[in-house]
């Protein structure tokens, strides 16, 4: 497994793939890898001949007061992890890379980033689209792997792809949680010991809801009262969000009758995590 730095160095590799017709599966990532991360790489390396891991901390994607210059990054346990899981490359360009200095063309959705996580991060979805589709462009897979834990991401990405007639088929794989329920996430690094015991109030609490709407409460309303009360039990716990939307287009929606995400985002200290069902 080779690590690239530059586009100059992988398109060619890319190319002479391409050239002996073989598929390529590229697994987007901003590194620090873990178990949820290699999840999506095994299903890459199972469904295509050859697989690229980019490995980015996307600056475009942080908002001013968010955690880029602190967010977690280990290159040489990633392309460890990568080996393991059967990838071929990993590509880890340095910002300077990715952005001109005079960038001037970005993407943007005007329907879907507007609730949930793009409400209180407005630059954030502009910031993954527009990286995600220049890693499309690098790279040129014919599937690319995104986690179900960033329901929200994966609705943009598919719009994305379809709005902009990518060839690319997108890959939705489940989210991984830890034996006593706690979605994986790099973030998870930043709890204490004690913050890392009273994230378990997210799964928890989604759990509730999830039991409601299986036991067929079909009331958004008396759903998301049970959630939020739930998070409220947790003292280190502060509510971003608690949303019940429409699993495609991320609307709102008052009566549970199609296929729903029951999505919130939370603050356990200064760790903002975030966690979904999908129903
Ligand atoms: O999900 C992530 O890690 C990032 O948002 C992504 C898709 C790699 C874009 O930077």
């Amino acid at each position: 497994m080779k690590i690239i730095k530059t586009i100059e160095e992988l398109r060619p590799i890319i190319k002479g793939w391409k050239r002996e017709g073989l598929t390529v599966g590229l697994v987007p990532t901003m590194g620090y890898l873990h178990d949820g991360h290699k999840s999506l790489i095994v299903k890459a390396v199972s469904e295509n001949d050859k697989v690229v891991v980019s490995d980015f901390v996307n600056p475009t994607q942080f908002g001013a007061n968010e955690d880029l210059s602190s967010y977690p990054r280990d290159i040489e346990r990633d392309a460890a992890l990568c080996e393991a899981a059967g990838a071929d490359i990993i590509f880890h360009p340095e910002p300077e890379e990715m952005y001109f200095p005079d960038k001037c063309t970005f993407v943007d959705m005007d329907k879907l980033t507007k609730g949930l996580c793009g409400k209180t991060r407005p630059v954030h979805f502009s910031g993954v689209c527009t990286v995600v589709s220049k890693l499309f462009n690098i790279v040129t897979p014919d599937r690319a792997y995104f986690g179900q834990k960033d329901a929200q991401q994966l609705a943009v990405i598919k719009r994305m792809v379809r709005d902009l007639n990518f060839d690319i088929t997108i890959v939705g794989c489940p989210i991984v949680r830890e034996a006593d329920g706690l979605a994986l996430s790099s973030r998870n690094t930043y709890l204490n010991a004690e913050e890392r015991k009273a994230a378990l109030i997210l799964n928890k609490s989604l759990t509730i809801g999830k039991e409601m709407i299986e036991a067929g409460e079909k009331d958004v309303e008396k759903v998301r009262e049970a959630i939020t009360k739930s998070l409220q039990t947790e003292p280190l716990a502060k509510i971003d969000y608690v949303e019940i939307v429409n699993s495609e287009n991320m609307e709102p929606m008052e009566q549970i009758n199609s296929s729903v995400l029951v999505a919130i985002a939370v603050y356990i200290g200064k760790t903002r995590l975030i966690d979904n069902v999908m129903l």
